[in-house]
């Protein structure tokens, strides 16, 4: 049984498998209408979600499977007391595969050592979010034709955003990529990513504070919101909340033909002015991220589904 905690869970030759069933699933959803009839998705979210988990509803659904779960901690027996792998014990006997989000670094994986069903890591606390990288590697291979020779800039709260640590571990696996590390100081990407994952693979990439400085040499820009919820303390998250916003100015520095993507929820980080941009591409994002959770919920229950 397959579980997905992280995206080096899957080899660059599973992800491009992985990214071509999505690719046809986009383009032949009729053909994947009851792949999944009979079956069941339990969604586990102890953090709020709405991406995420209406997307991994929709992708189930979209497959002729049903959904059960809860959304937030106070609704399930953790508010009792009850501990991840006993939930999980439990929510086996229900369902045939599970996502889950927890606000704590490990929890989906410590449920997955006691699960029998397949888990998927929705978000664990400030650590990763490999669903999340899914949807962002669709939309870009969908959207520029391929997955190297870019330079991206990651922007924004980089300490905390998990959607950008599980980025970096895909991407560094494609060919000549490059990475713009743009935030505040208190911001800046945690050293274990800075040491073991991009110097010990020499990687090339360059920390700035700037926007301005980096927005001319971005083949993609990925936007990210400042994590209110994993600071200390308030008066930190509101210095740092407005540091960065994405105007319509801002968008004249950048090539013709850069892609602005964000995981969402948005805050104030983008102006709602850069919306109508050909090069805003956050919201088809979204829909890339159904896709790529029907063909993520095939491959873990390895359903295959022939012409
Ligand atoms: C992200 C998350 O939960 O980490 N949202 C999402 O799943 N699309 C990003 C965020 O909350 O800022």
């Amino acid at each position: 049984m397959r579980h997905l905690m992280s995206p080096l869970d899957f080899s660059v030759a599973e992800l491009d498998e992985l990214l071509n069933l999505a690719d046809d699933i986009e383009k032949n959803p009729p053909k994947y209408a009851h792949a999944c009839d009979g079956k069941k998705l339990a969604t586990c979210f102890y953090e709020p979600s709405t991406r995420t988990r209406l997307s991994f509803e929709a992708a189930m659904l979209n497959l002729g499977g049903s959904v059960l779960g809860f959304s937030s901690a106070d609704s399930s027996s953790a508010a009792k007391g009850e501990s991840v792998s006993d939930t999980i014990r439990v929510i086996s006997c229900y369902a045939d595969i599970c996502a889950m989000r927890h606000p704590k670094e490990g929890a989906p994986l410590v449920a997955a050592e006691k699960s029998g069903i397949p888990v998927i890591n929705a978000g664990d606390g400030g650590h990763q979010h490999p669903t999340q990288t899914l949807t962002d590697l669709l939309t870009i291979r969908s959207l520029t034709g391929s997955l190297g020779d870019m330079t991206i800039g990651l922007c924004g709260d980089l300490k905390f955003g998990r959607t950008v640590h599980s980025l970096i571990d895909a991407l560094i696996r494609y060919p000549n990529i490059r990475f713009v590390l743009i935030s505040p100081e208190e911001l800046r990407i945690p050293s274990y990513i800075r040491e073991d994952i991009l110097r010990a693979n020499q990687i090339p990439f360059e920390e700035v504070e700037r926007l301005e400085d980096a927005m001319p040499e971005l083949d993609i820009l990925y936007m990210t919101r400042v994590q209110r919820e994993r600071f200390f303390n308030e008066e930190d998250y509101v210095r740092l909340k407005d540091f960065y916003i994405l105007t319509k100015d801002k968008m004249k520095l950048a090539k013709e033909n850069m892609l602005v993507l964000h995981p969402l929820p948005r805050v104030n980080e983008i102006s709602v002015e850069v919306d109508s941009d050909p090069r805003a591409a956050y919201f088809r994002q979204a829909q890339y991220g159904v896709y790529v959770r029907m063909a993520l919920i095939l491959t873990l229950l390895e359903i295959t589904v022939s012409e």
